[in-house]
């Protein structure tokens, strides 16, 4: 599964079957968070893993009981450490780079988790005192975010989205381009992704119908 691929499936997954994560896609999630960006490559979170039944369910009670969290074999609370940013970026490390890169850590995490065939889900409603007493943090760090993970027992519908659009500009503040749809839509990606595939595909059946065909000419002539 390609990056784009990965990143238009992912859905946020609150049903989970009890079918344990195998060890190796854990570590491969981890790896993948340790990779995400951070300003002056501080990387200055920490990921807990935590698989023990006791644990997650304190930590689906400490996230305004959102009781469905329980069910995900995996929780991963990234914990951010303000202090490492402040001493080089101030105000700014602590409080913007901290959250921002955490943050690109847990959709790294949640992308890889698709690409794996897991689902995940961002969970940011939470008490930050139980989830700190529930995981004994020391006092200069704070928790920035909870993924749960696990085989997803869920479809759910793609949720509304905004179009392209709607949501960027130009240059400036509500500049627009005259006819941004045929060259930035959604569908040109798509629609060029199909028609190379459906090249592809004609191309192969082509060749096929042409060998089967030279092969029935020479039976006939035999
Ligand atoms: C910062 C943040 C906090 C979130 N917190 C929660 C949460 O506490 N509980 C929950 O069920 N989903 C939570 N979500 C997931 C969103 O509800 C979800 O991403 C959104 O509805 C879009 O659905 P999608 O992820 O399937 O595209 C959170 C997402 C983000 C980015």
């Amino acid at each position: 599964m390609d990056v784009f691929e990965a990143i238009r499936v992912r859905r946020s997954i609150r049903k989970y079957t009890d079918q344990e994560v195998p060890w190796d896609n854990i570590v491969t999630i981890l790896q993948a968070g340790k990779y995400s960006p951070s300003a002056g490559n501080l990387q200055n979170w920490k990921f807990i893993t935590v698989k023990i039944d006791g644990k997650r369910s304190a930590i689906s009670q400490a996230c305004m009981q959102q009781e469905w969290m329980e069910q995900a074999p995996v929780h991963i609370v990234v914990i951010g450490e303000p202090k490492k940013a402040e001493r080089f970026y101030g105000v700014r490390g602590s409080r913007l780079y901290t959250v921002q890169q955490c943050g690109a850590a847990i959709q790294t995490m949640m992308l890889t988790a698709t690409s794996l065939g897991l689902g995940s889900c961002w969970v940011g409603a939470f008490d930050e005192y139980e989830i700190r007493r529930i995981l004994g943090l020391p006092e200069d760090v704070n928790v920035q975010g909870i993924i749960t993970i696990g085989y997803a027992d869920e479809q759910p519908e793609a949720p509304p989205k905004l179009r392209l659009e709607h949501v960027m500009y130009f240059d400036k503040w509500f500049g627009r381009l005259e006819n941004p749809k045929t060259y930035i839509g959604w569908w040109s990606v798509f629609n060029k992704r199909t028609v190379d595939e459906t090249k592809k595909l004609a191309k192969k059946v082509h060749k096929k119908v042409k060998e089967k065909i030279s092969k029935r000419v020479k039976k006939d002539r035999n």
